[in-house]
């Protein structure tokens, strides 16, 4: 069966594309990370790119006029990598609509907080504002608004009494590790049907219900 061919894109620390790295090594995975692609050149994440032997690129957004020019460098680096999906694994930069649009339903993102609630920056810092008893991670496909587009994967994450963001942060990075390969799993095996606004997935659902604070306690 031919993989999936990824290109990755990337700012920083890339826990995340490592967690794609490891899952692609398996050799039932059915996708294969192609090209990752940084707009910052001392991204951590780079490192780990070349520690497994992925081809690389740092296209620096500063080096361009306009989102636009940005936008169509990633685009010509990512044809000649052959990518056919993009996944964006805490790439801070926004995308032009024409990009995405080129890239239609082929682009899926990672955002700490159970959409479509706290899209942006610092999700866990207001999560812990609000008080919410469970926050998350969502897998989702990119449309052109900021963190906006059909869900494919969620994965619910308790927020505990004495959480602060960073101890938050850390809970939920444990669960997006499992959710981003899940998501690309799901895509990559032909189970992602984009419908509008929504993602249906053909499998079967989870079943277990999360309550926090649990019920069974007094
Ligand atoms: C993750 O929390 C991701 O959800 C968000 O940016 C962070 C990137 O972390 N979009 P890493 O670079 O994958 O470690």
């Amino acid at each position: 069966m031919a993989r999936l061919k990824v290109g990755v894109l990337i700012s920083g620390r890339g826990s995340n594309l490592q967690a794609l790295i490891d899952a692609c090594a398996a050799p039932d995975f059915p996708a294969e990370i192609v090209l990752v692609i940084s707009n910052n050149a001392d991204a951590q994440g780079l490192e780990r790119a070349h520690a497994a032997g992925i081809a690389t690129k740092v296209i620096d957004h500063r080096s361009f006029a306009n989102r636009e020019g940005f936008d169509t460098a990633l685009d010509a680096a990512l044809r000649r990598a052959g990518a056919e999906l993009i996944c964006l694994a805490g790439f801070m930069r926004l995308l032009t609509p024409g990009f995405v649009e080129w890239w239609h339903d082929r682009i899926i993102n990672i955002h700490p907080s159970l959409l479509p609630s706290f899209k942006g920056l610092h999700s866990h810092e207001r999560a812990l504002a609000a008080g919410v008893r469970l926050t998350g991670c969502t897998v989702h496909v990119v449309r052109a608004a900021m963190d906006d587009g059909p869900i494919i994967v969620q994965a619910a994450v308790p927020v505990h009494p004495d959480d602060d963001a960073e101890r938050l942060a850390a809970r939920v990075l444990a669960a997006e590790h499992r959710a981003y390969p899940l998501a690309l799993r799901l895509i990559a095996e032909g189970r992602v049907t984009v419908e509008g606004d929504v993602a249906v997935v053909d499998g079967p659902p989870a079943e277990a219900v999360l309550i926090n604070p649990p019920d069974g306690g007094t």
